[in-house]
Order: C-alpha cells, then structure tokens, then sequence
C-alpha cells in the first residue's frame, strides 16, 4: 500500500512502489485528465505538480509522491495561479484537439505561481517540456502573459 495525498484527500492505493504515478493517477484513481503520450518524460503530456512543482509523472515512481502533496489538473483550478491560467485558457482558444492541455495547464500554473510576471524566454523555458502536436505555442504564450496580467491585477 502506498499513502498518497492527491487534490488534498488521502489516498491509499495498492501499488508496487515502482508503478508509475500516472497509471496509479488514471487507473487506481480514475483522475483521466492527466494524459499518456511518450510514456518517457519527453512530451509533458503526464505533467502533475508534486508539492507545487511541475513533474512528469509517466516517470515518477508512485513512491517519490509518498508524503508529498499531487495536484492534478482536476483540482489545478483552485489555486490562483490555475485559475487564472484555465481563465486565459479559455479567452484564447488555445486547445486544437486538446490532448496536451492538461500538461500544458500544470506548467503553465507551475510557472505563474512561481513567476507573477514572466518574459518570453521564462515562458520558453518553462514550457520547452509540452510538446503540441497542433502547434498551439503562439496562443499558449499569449495566454500565459493574459494570465499574468489577470493575476497581477487581482
Ligand atoms: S507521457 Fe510523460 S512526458 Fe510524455
Ligand atoms: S492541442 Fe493537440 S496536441 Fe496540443
């Protein structure tokens, strides 16, 4: 058994400690908004917040979350920055076929959270881990500066 909190309930799940967090996220859970892609932490698809930073949980063992608080992109919209980011989200249109949103999101928040004003090369950085498939990087940058204008203002 392994303890986890996630979206700020206990959970215990019956899980090797090896088992990746995203199958224990998806499968054990049933929290479907955090998404498969590459399966080797290079598409950003899995990303989670692990104690508020960003993390690729497709190759975290679900024992390195043991203890540490998981948000998921089912609960990201409770915090400030999450709900800032979902808002901008939204105004810009930025999801095409929506598959990496999830992980687009948690960085996205991850950097708002940490960084109320970034520049380009913050968001470049911060975001250089989310592959698009559709190309939604011009809308994912507007919306990242719309929420940190949004932020700010609040
Ligand atoms: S599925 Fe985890 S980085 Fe691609
Ligand atoms: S919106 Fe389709 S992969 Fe990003």
């Amino acid at each position: 058994m392994v303890s986890l909190v996630v979206n700020g309930k206990t959970r215990k799940v019956d899980a090797a400690p090896d088992t990746p967090l995203l199958w224990v996220l998806r499968d054990s859970l049933h929290l479907t908004g955090t998404k498969f892609g590459c399966g080797i932490a290079l598409c950003g698809a899995c990303t989670v917040h692990l104690d508020g930073q960003p993390v690729r949980s497709c190759s975290t063992p679900v024992s390195a979350a043991a203890g540490k608080k998981v948000t998921t992109v089912e609960a990201i919209g409770a915090t400030p920055a999450g709900k800032a980011v979902q808002a901008a989200w939204i105004r810009h249109d930025v999801p095409q076929c929506g598959y990496c949103q999830s992980g687009q999101i948690m960085s996205a928040s991850a950097l708002l959270a940490r960084n109320r004003a970034p520049t380009d090369a913050d968001i470049d950085e911060a975001m250089s881990g989310n592959v698009c498939r559709c190309g939604t990087y011009n809308q994912i940058r507007a919306a990242i500066k719309d929420a940190a204008a949004n932020a700010k203002r609040a």
